[in-house]
């Protein structure tokens, strides 16, 4: 199995991911063949890629031909595909990108399976899925990969390179070879819940939830904290309220579930509430802010003596996250502090983050939040005992 410039890449669903990743391949040099089962999402995919361009041709990154060579790689027809799926024949490595579904997902790589070269190369998009369990739906599972982009795929550089148990291991460097190619950053990341960034980041969200249901402070006080003393571009509430709030409620409970309802990864109420409500954030126009004609957003307090401690508990709960995922091997040092700057723009790698601090100091925050709650949620990870026992590091 050869991952090459050379190859047909192809794209199946041409939703959101789908459109992007097709993007990105082609940018690199690939034709691409990219169908989706519904009638009109090619078209929609194409007339986003195209807008999209347009907006690089404005800012003078793009030249108008280049623009065409580009579009003029992808096939897109607008035929939707059902059980017939001939059209990635020539590919030696397509993605898949379609509906977040198992069965459909594991329907799609059985047929799959028989449309293309022995020798060709599938991978899943899969947020929240086992690549494991998309992958036994076929009978040459070994050549089946997790390749996870972000969204959008042409803009955020990160991918999650994912093995799984049955791989075949000399695939996964070529993998990691090929998205370097592509101008994006590879990470391996073990086949487990979340993967790297959808695992770390709940802290992020699910801790300024908690503090907000205690009172501690409002919505704009938690967001102010956070980019004012943390350097985050967003705030929690604006960044569930940008999501939406049913798709980042879905993958905490994906996430919660997929670890036997560990209780770090525990939804939150409050969140239910308003994906019951329909308040889904900026796309239904109400969520924790409102953003309704006329509407304002609440000033925050700014006041350090309220906003540090918020600070300091979000980010000792992110950086025990980031602690645990190198404990439990889902991926190395290096790899979790790229993944999360360069999939989710944090302003620091956590662990560099907790270096800088010291690690004992945030082992203190996270024993005195276990001490006061006696929840397991605040357990610290025990690598952070360790490096702070030893007075090492994580890069060490
Ligand atoms: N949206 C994100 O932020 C994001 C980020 C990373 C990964 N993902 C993952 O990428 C995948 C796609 O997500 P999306 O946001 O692009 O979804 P989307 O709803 O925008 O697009 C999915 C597309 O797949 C098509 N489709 C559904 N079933 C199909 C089938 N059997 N064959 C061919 N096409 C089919 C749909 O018509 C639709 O056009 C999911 O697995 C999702 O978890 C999403």
């Amino acid at each position: 199995m050869a991952l090459d410039r050379e190859m047909v890449v192809g794209v199946v669903g041409a939703g959101a991911m789908g459109s992007g990743i097709a993007q990105v391949a082609a940018s690199a040099g690939h034709r691409v063949v990219l169908a989706d089962a519904n009638a009109g999402a090619t078209a929609k995919a194409l007339g986003n890629i195209e807008k999209g361009m347009e907006r690089e041709i404005g800012k003078g990154r793009l030249t108008r031909e280049a623009a065409n060579v580009l579009l003029a790689r992808i096939d897109a027809r607008a035929e939707p595909i059902a059980d017939d799926l001939s059209r990635f024949a020539s590919c030696g490595l397509v993605i898949e990108a379609i509906v977040e579904d198992l069965s459909a997902k594991q329907a799609l790589f059985k047929k799959l399976e028989s449309s293309v070269a022995p020798d060709a190369v599938l991978a899943t998009n899969t947020s929240s899925l086992s690549v494991a369990s998309v992958a036994s739906a076929c009978t040459h599972s070994e050549r089946v990969i997790g390749l996870h982009f972000f969204n959008p795929a042409p803009v955020l550089p990160l991918v999650e390179v994912v093995p799984w148990l049955g791989v075949d291991q000399s695939l996964m460097p070529s993998a990691h070879a090929l998205v370097k190619q592509w101008g994006k950053t590879p990470v391996f990341a073990s086949d487990t819940p979340g993967f790297i960034v959808n695992r770390i980041a709940r802290p992020f969200y699910g801790e300024s939830l908690r503090i907000l249901e205690e009172g501690i402070a409002d919505a704009p006080t938690i967001d102010w904290a956070m980019k004012e003393l943390g350097g985050f571009r967003m705030g929690p509430f604006e960044l569930m309220d940008f999501i939406g709030n049913d798709v980042n409620y879905a993958v905490t409970r994906s996430v919660f579930e997929s670890f036997f309802y560990d209780p770090r990864y525990k939804p939150s109420l409050t969140q239910r509430r308003l994906v019951e409500a329909g308040f889904l954030g900026r796309k239904s126009g109400r969520g924790y802010y409102d953003y309704r004609d006329g509407a304002t957003i609440p000033a925050p307090t700014k006041d350090s003596a309220v906003a540090r401690p918020v600070f300091e508990r979000v980010l000792a709960m992110l950086i025990n996250e980031a602690a645990d995922a190198v404990l439990m091997r889902v991926a190395s040092p290096t790899d979790i502090d790229l993944a999360m700057t360069k999939g989710v723009n944090y302003p620091k790698g956590l662990l560099a983050w907790a270096e800088e601090i010291g690690v004992e100091k945030v082992l203190g925050w996270l024993e005195a939040l276990q001490d006061e709650y006696g929840e397991d949620r605040y357990r610290p990870s025990p690598l952070l005992k360790r490096i702070a026992r030893s007075r090492g590091g994580f890069f060490a």
